[in-house]
């Protein structure tokens, strides 16, 4: 990671440093990122051959894929629907082509170029040189599966182009939040908020937001889907009851993921004869003739834990003495 980030700078340094000073040569960064609504600048900064003679002025024009003027010196020759957003904010002059684009739209893509036009020169166009321009759409991670209790970390990121205006972030769960922004290079940042926290079982199948603000009030939003995963637990108002010597217990257990349940009475493993499941909770029902056992033992466990439970089968005439946990038998 930190080699790969190192590459990365290397690259931007070369890119930007100043070739040889007597070519047509532009420095742009291949692509800049931004918010929608926002705005982004592309730095950039071209070079000519040594015109030995002097020259009498400068005609900055920027192009995109189509070939459509995004920005020109003279701003009556930008095409309309740019006319407002785009501005070279470069001093031609020094060799500097800059550009801001305002309002970003969905549709400003590129590649642009630049393309300079020298009077009493010459002129070129820098189509090696080309800087793609898209809208950022924020990136949130989290673990796939979570399991109840732990530290969980999630990250929410984006890339932005207006340290004027950084991005602020909501979390839709509570949790301990921190923010930072790095600048990638000259024009592009990117910001990051960390989550911990700690999921519960009513966190499962809920979605975990998270939501960015930035300039004038506009925001992203992303989500994921928490899988809060934890071991069964047992509700005490599982039971049993007897009717014509027919005894029905109801074992009545919530887990991710679901549990086998079993259940014992006297030496044998039975399992359920039905099993009816809502959300995380399953009610899994034995139907069986009691023979002489005056308990139940029920079972479950999935891959995080174990639980279980003795139920008493009420015998008529004699008092329901309703569940017993057997822990406190071991
Ligand atoms: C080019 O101009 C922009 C806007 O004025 C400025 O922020 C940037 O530093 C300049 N770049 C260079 C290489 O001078
Ligand atoms: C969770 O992380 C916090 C700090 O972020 C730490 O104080 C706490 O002990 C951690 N808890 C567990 C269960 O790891
Ligand atoms: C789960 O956590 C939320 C807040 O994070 C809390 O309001 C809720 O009571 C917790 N539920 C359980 C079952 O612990
Ligand atoms: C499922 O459980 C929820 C409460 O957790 C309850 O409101 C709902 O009525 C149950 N649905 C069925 C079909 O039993
Ligand atoms: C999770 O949500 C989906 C769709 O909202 C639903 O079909 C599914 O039953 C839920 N699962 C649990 C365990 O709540």
């Amino acid at each position: 990671m930190i080699l790969q980030w190192s590459l990365f700078f290397m690259y931007i340094y070369i890119k930007v440093t100043p070739t040889e000073a007597s070519s047509w040569t532009a420095a742009v960064p291949s692509s800049v990122k931004g918010l929608l609504g926002s705005y982004v600048v592309i730095p950039c900064s071209y070079n000519y051959p040594d015109p030995k003679t002097s020259t009498t002025g400068f005609t900055g024009i920027w192009y995109n894929d189509n070939n459509q003027v995004i920005c020109h010196s003279d701003k009556s020759q930008t095409l309309d629907q740019f006319r407002s957003r785009t501005k070279l904010l470069g001093d031609l002059s020094k060799k500097n082509c800059s550009l801001m684009i305002e309002d970003l739209q969905q549709s400003d893509g590129g590649p642009l170029y630049f393309r300079i036009e020298i009077k009493g020169y010459d002129q070129y166009s820098y189509k090696n040189n080309k800087v793609s321009v898209s809208v950022s759409q924020p990136d949130l991670s989290v673990q796939e599966e979570v399991k109840e209790g732990e530290n969980v970390s999630a990250s929410c990121s984006v890339f932005h182009s207006c340290p004027t205006y950084p991005p602020s972030f909501i979390w839709s769960h509570s949790g301990e939040q921190h923010d930072q922004t790095q600048q990638l290079h000259e024009g592009q940042w990117k910001s990051t908020s960390t989550l911990t926290f700690h999921p519960n079982r009513s966190d499962h199948n809920k979605t975990l937001k998270c939501k960015i603000t930035y300039h004038r009030g506009l925001y992203v939003e992303t989500s994921k889907i928490l899988q809060v995963k934890y071991a069964p637990d047992i509700k005490t108002s599982s039971k049993c009851s007897s009717e014509d010597g027919v005894v029905k217990c109801e074992c009545i257990v919530e887990s991710e993921p679901p549990s086998m349940v079993y259940f014992i009475l006297g030496d044998r493993v039975m399992q359920s004869s039905k099993a009816e499941k809502n959300g995380s909770v399953t009610i899994e029902t034995l139907q069986t003739d009691s023979g002489s056992f005056s308990f139940v033992h029920c079972l479950a466990n999935n891959r995080l834990g174990y639980d279980n439970i003795l139920l008493s089968i009420p015998v008529k005439g004699k008092k329901d003495l309703g569940w017993i946990d057997l822990s406190i038998f071991i």
